[in-house]
């Protein structure tokens, strides 16, 4: 008996972030190319948030394929303690020349969450290792981050994410952290006193620079986080950086830290890395961090690893997506989809100034807040519109009651005049009276 690949699907498998009942089944996709998404009957869906916001030159793109294609001939995966390849060193070297910052060392692993995992390891552990070092218990126990935050789904990275609906359920297993707002003209005084008050006991802040994503597209002031991150360095409080979203051009600039003064020491990255890919994390930190735990005293190792650490494959396709990004046409076409959306945000305010709330803009990143309707994650908004855009030929996933695109560097016009036009249809179809 013929069973669609839909059907078969759901006998089977567990989606990410889906409750299955009364779940819309999921659309087979069959291929894709640029920035659309081919379903088995050969329509197509513009990818408008780059598959989780992991896409950034387009879909199957052949020189990303080709490389590799190349690396997998040649070496598919090696353990990487005791072993190295030429991949994750010239990777490496070529993260570190361009993050923004003076950063030594790469640590590699599999996701945002995990490099957000080892990242908070490290800040951890490095005052842990100064202890060994000075002879004198630390204090810095503190973790701070910021409300509305979210860094990943495992456990460190959800204790340092803001408490919400993904979170509830483990509430009791999570570690303490200090959550504060991000910082504003109004609070930033508040804010640096509370640093300061408790500077001995604060071993490092977490931040989702400029861009609070999955909290809704919250954007905040740059001015704003560099006087709270340096009052965070001169009590010599570790600064992480998560750019697991920010990175990689989807900010305007190369990397969020590239419209900040005071520089992160330790930085998060994955998603854009490969271009969308391969799951692969990147967690780089200062020589102050990596030399802390440089000691005959093997008790100072950083014991974290994961078996597909620096994978050759993953490792060959960020050097073949990081080609792309440096190339000349890829900082036009960031540029052009920037001038592209603030012409957007100025018609649209203009046009509909009732209708949507909080229209703003970072870079490639297009948000606004649907009105007079539920709000939050758990609205069932979001799964009105995913379905409802994929009539009009669009693949959205609004963030409860918060509409946003971001899509990959090489959409064309056509395709975000497409999207622009759904964009503005948006408030009259879904508004609260309907
Ligand atoms: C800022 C930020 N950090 C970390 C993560 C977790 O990344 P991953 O889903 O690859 O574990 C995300 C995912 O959306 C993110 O936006």
């Amino acid at each position: 008996m013929f069973r669609s690949l839909t059907q078969r699907d759901l006998e089977v498998i567990w989606h990410p972030y889906t409750q299955h009942k009364n779940m819309i089944p999921p659309v087979p996709i069959v291929r894709a190319s640029g920035a659309l998404l081919y379903d088995e009957t050969g329509n197509g869906y513009v990818d408008a948030i780059s598959s989780w916001w992991v896409n950034l030159h387009g879909h199957a793109h052949p020189f990303i394929a080709e490389k590799i294609y190349e690396q997998a001939q040649k070496l598919e995966h090696v353990i990487f303690t005791g072993f190295t390849h030429e991949p994750a060193v010239l990777l490496a070297e070529r993260l570190l020349a361009i993050l923004p910052g003076t950063f030594s060392k790469v640590f590699y692993s599999d996701n945002g969450s995990t490099a957000v995992e080892v990242a908070i390891k490290m800040a951890i552990q490095y005052w842990k290792n100064m202890e060994k070092t000075n002879g004198k218990k630390t204090r810095r126990k503190k973790i701070l981050a910021f409300n509305h935050a979210y860094h990943g789904d495992t456990f460190g990275a959800m204790s340092v994410s803001s408490r919400s609906a993904f979170t509830q359920s483990f509430t009791d297993y999570l570690f303490e952290v200090a959550f504060i707002d991000p910082p504003t003209n109004e609070n930033i005084d508040e804010l640096k006193s509370f640093i300061q008050n408790d500077s001995d006991e604060i071993a490092c802040i977490i931040y989702e620079p400029l861009l609070q994503a999955a909290g809704g597209m919250l954007i905040y002031e740059a001015a704003c986080l560099d006087s709270l991150l340096e009052a965070a360095k001169s009590f010599d409080i570790i600064r992480i950086a998560d750019e697991v979203l920010t990175g990689f051009g989807r900010t305007g600039k190369l990397f969020a830290g590239d419209y900040l003064r005071s520089k992160a020491d330790i930085v998060c990255l994955s998603k854009g890395l490969t271009g969308g890919t391969m799951a692969m994390g990147v967690t780089a930190c200062t020589a102050k961090i990596f030399n802390a735990f440089f000691d005959d005293d093997r008790s100072k190792t950083f014991f974290h690893g994961h078996s597909f650490t620096a994978n050759p494959i993953a490792c060959a396709a960020a050097l073949a997506s990081l080609d792309l990004l440096e190339r000349e046409d890829c900082k036009e076409r960031i540029d052009k989809i920037g001038a592209r959306h603030s012409a957007f945000v100025k018609e649209f305010n203009r046009v509909q100034p009732h209708e949507a709330e909080r229209v703003r803009q970072l870079g490639t990143v297009l948000a606004f807040d649907l009105k007079d309707i539920e709000t939050g994650y758990m609205s069932q908004l979001s799964k009105m519109v995913t379905a409802n855009a994929m009539r009009n030929g669009i693949y959205l996933r609004p963030l409860g009651n918060t509409v946003y695109i971001m899509p990959p560097y090489c959409i064309e016009d056509q395709q975000l005049d497409k999207l622009y036009d759904y964009l503005s249809s948006l408030p009259t179809e879904f508004n609260h009276s309907k």
